[in-house]
């Protein structure tokens, strides 16, 4: 009856883009794909091979990638957040992940979170979202999501250095010669400092509904 709906999300490290890429797909009864699984499948490989993600040999491993791969617990961790940013800047390892990415939504359609979803993968999504937010509050986020304590007497300490990890991150995949971190010129900005992941879904899916007409429950 219609076309396929396909979502492209974007933004860079820790915004809120999974969160919300994950919530509207529930809504709207269409599959979710992290695609930053699939560069962190690749990093957390060539960890395990002891093998530098800024080589080559990545593009190996990047053929290798199976849905187990996607499934192991152990790709959000610091290393592999670096590896996985390292392994993302080859244009081989980005073309050899194409397919995957395309074929996902190409039947049923499909929410896609990343980098280059707008840009690159789906150029003509019909609803493309950049999600943002200040420095400040994606490091404290990310540093909530990680952290065992609370009240942890190092807290401001903890939530600097998770600061500049992300900001270390965000300007290589921003000043990346191929698919750098960068919104669509079509692409709806939600700045989501002062917003809770409730005002965020609300707001996609106002969105979502004045670009494509399209119910906002299943
Ligand atoms: O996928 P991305 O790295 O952009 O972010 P995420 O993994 O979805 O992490 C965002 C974190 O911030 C989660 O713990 C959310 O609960 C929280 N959060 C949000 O996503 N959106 C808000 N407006 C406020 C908080
Ligand atoms: O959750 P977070 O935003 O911290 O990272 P992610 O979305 O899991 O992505 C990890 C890394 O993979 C990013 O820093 C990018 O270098 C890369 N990535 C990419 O280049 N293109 C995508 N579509 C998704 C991720």
């Amino acid at each position: 009856s219609r076309l396929p709906l396909i979502i492209a999300i974007d933004g860079p490290a820790a915004a809120g883009k999974g969160t919300l890429a994950r919530r509207l797909a529930e809504s709207l009864g269409l599959p979710y794909l992290d695609t930053g699984l699939l560069y962190r499948a690749v990093g957390r490989r060539m960890l395990d091979a002891g093998l530098d993600p800024a080589t080559d040999a990545a593009e190996d491993q990047a053929r290798r990638i199976t849905l187990a791969d996607l499934e192991r617990d152990d790709l959000r961790v610091p290393a592999v957040d670096r590896a996985a940013s390292l392994v993302a800047s080859q244009q081989a390892v980005r073309t050899i992940l194409v397919d995957t990415q395309r074929n996902f939504a190409r039947a049923g359609g499909g929410v896609l979170d990343g980098r280059d979803i707008g840009t690159v993968i789906f150029p003509d999504a019909p609803v493309k979202l950049f999600i943002t937010a200040s420095p400040t509050a994606r490091a404290r986020r990310r540093w909530e999501q990680m952290a065992a304590d609370l009240d942890a007497p190092d807290r401001a300490a903890q939530i600097a250095r998770v600061a500049a990890e992300l900001a270390a991150r965000d300007a290589a995949d921003a000043g990346r010669a191929v698919a750098p971190l960068r919104a669509a010129p079509d692409a709806v900005l939600i700045d989501t400092d002062a917003m809770t992941a409730d005002e965020v879904l609300a707001e996609a899916l106002r969105i979502v509904r004045s670009r494509t007409g399209r119910l906002t429950t299943v």
